[in-house]
């Protein structure tokens, strides 16, 4: 009897086993073959790799412009082919307007935020945070940026002073990063390079936890939004959330009873929070059209976090892996201190807003630090309108999950030739040596990175001041191992590099 219904029971497994992999079979679409159980994430399930480097390792394993994965058992398509990349993201936004992650203010006010919002929700909020990324309100948050700098100074300044010649450039950028996205879209003054113990490191902390589970629940938030809701599980503790609308809220508080203005974040949300509207400004990024919004006090804590945790470490990475490559290259680290000294010369030696524009080949290194290094390195999107894929017969169906790898393009030697050279030239304008349809480190179309100019200004900022004022070398010659945990791109072991003061 037992053996019967063992074997019954393995023989429901199999058939079920065979119809939920057998989706793009049935459909014609070519496809990658599943592993049992795990579906194409076997290296994430048995923790090799993370979920990031799990969808590049995809990427390789076909030739198809479009190819069948199943994201354990749901099935999503991955897209190999930059141009049609382009019209996923782009030209035809229409039908891909959506990520498909989870977002349910009800049950988590903290998921309605910008970057899980759908639909209408999403293209009204989305039009209406875009005015806070003008460069002139980004100019106007300059003085907040130098403080954090200065701080980043003097902590390794103290630290050669007293003997330490080696740093680790990912834990230096990250406390830097931290404290310029707190005082900017918080408005609050946290000083990560004497207490690192801060409630927003804590943050952090938990959202790139090594611990399986976390990342399996974090993983639930894109893999299975439904499941996420059905399960009732939290990103964050009720405690934490609790201290973080808390802190906020005094902040908010505060400044309405002592008549505080900043140039910050908070202070644009609590315009839209009374009047639904930002006074004064040109919708300068976005191409919809505004109508007014007014946020209540979850969605203006749902939306400081988000912003908090899509730019923090995001522009750590970028910084570190930046500062990695100069250090592995002396001829560019040299040509770009000339191109520094020869726009801080024009500006009396001041590191500003205007003198940073004016490093072009500043602009090249960094852009070339997220190519080779994209920090959030998936892209995903939700069919949410029949999509047929020109010169083939395959049609995406509405609801179907996409997935986008910007690890798997940048580094296809297809697209940038010689890709694990660094190699800032290849966006010199009229140069050949990129392919602008593959090159997406903030994503593309409406639903791009909002954060992207004031990513690049505070990792501009940071990079000048660092080389301005220190001698950085490498330890040995290598290439960045990734870690097998977290969204975003994690040097494993960090990035050590030797430090010493410059001399002029
Ligand atoms: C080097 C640093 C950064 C990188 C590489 C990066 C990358 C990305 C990528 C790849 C996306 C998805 C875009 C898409 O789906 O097409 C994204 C979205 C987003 N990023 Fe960033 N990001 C960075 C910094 C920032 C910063 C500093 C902020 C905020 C201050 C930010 C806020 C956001 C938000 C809110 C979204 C969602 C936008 C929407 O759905 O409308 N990011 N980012």
């Amino acid at each position: 009897m037992f053996l019967v219904t063992l074997g019954l029971l393995l023989a429901a497994i199999f058939i079920i086993h065979q119809y939920i992999y057998g989706y793009w079979k049935r459909r014609g679409i070519p496809y990658i073959k599943p592993h049992l159980i795990y579906g194409n994430l076997k290296g994430f399930v048995n923790r090799n790799e993370s979920f990031a480097l799990s969808a590049a390792n995809l990427y390789y394993k076909s030739e198809e412009p479009a190819v069948g994965v199943y994201l354990f058992f749901r099935p999503a398509i991955l897209i190999r082919d930059a141009d049609l990349a382009k019209k996923v993201l782009v030209t035809d936004f229409q039908n891909f307007y959506d990520r498909g992650v989870h977002s349910n203010e009800e049950s988590s006010p903290v998921s309605a935020n910008l970057f899980s919002l759908e639909g209408k929700n999403w293209k009204d909020l989305r039009a209406n945070l875009t005015p806070t990324f003008t460069s002139g309100k980004l100019k106007k948050m300059m003085p907040e940026i130098e403080l954090v700098g200065n701080r980043m100074e003097e902590y390794l300044e103290n630290l050669i002073e007293s003997g330490h010649s080696i740093i680790d450039m990912d834990e230096v950028a990250t406390k830097y990063t931290n404290d310029v996205i707190v005082s900017i879209f918080f408005g609050l003054d946290v000083d990560s390079f004497k207490d690192n113990a801060n409630i927003f490191a804590q943050c952090r902390d938990q959202i790139n936890s090594k611990d399986f589970m976390i990342n399996l629940t974090m993983a639930t938030v894109f893999l299975y939004p439904k499941l996420f809701d059905f399960l009732k599980l939290y990103r964050f503790s009720n405690k934490f959330m609790n201290m973080m609308g808390d802190i906020i809220q005094k902040t908010i508080q505060n400044r309405e009873e002592n008549n505080i203005q900043r140039n910050d974040f908070l202070q644009m949300l609590m315009q839209l929070q009374k009047t639904g509207e930002l006074e004064g400004e040109e919708n300068g990024l976005s191409p919809i059209s505004r109508k007014k919004v007014k946020l209540t006090m979850n969605q203006i804590v749902a939306q400081t976090l988000l912003f908090f945790i899509a730019g923090s470490d995001t522009t750590a990475i970028t910084i570190a892996c930046c500062l990695h490559e100069l250090t592995q290259n002396e001829e560019v680290m040299q040509k770009l201190k000339e191109d520094i000294n020869k726009a801080l010369e024009k500006h009396n030696g001041v590191i500003c807003y205007d003198s940073i524009q004016e490093m072009e080949y500043l602009d090249m290194v960094i852009q070339e630090a997220a190519r080779k290094y994209p920090a959030l390195p998936v892209l995903n999107r939700k069919c949410t309108k029949p999509f047929k894929i020109p010169n083939s017969d395959i049609v995406i169906e509405e609801d179907t999950q996409l997935i986008i790898s910007i690890l798997g393009f940048h580094r296809d030697p297809k697209y940038f030739p010689d890709p694990m050279k660094f190699e800032p030239e290849r966006f010199r304008e009229g140069s050949e040596r990129y392919n602008a349809n593959a090159y997406i480190p903030f994503g593309d179309g409406p639903r791009t990175c909002i954060g992207m100019r004031q990513a690049k200004i505070s990792a501009k900022v940071a990079v000048v001041r660092l080389l301005t004022k220190f001698q950085l070398t490498a330890l040995e010659k290598r290439e960045i191992v990734f870690d097998n945990y977290a969204t975003s791109l994690k040097a494993k072991g960090g990035i050590k590099l030797k430090i010493s003061k410059n001399i002029h």
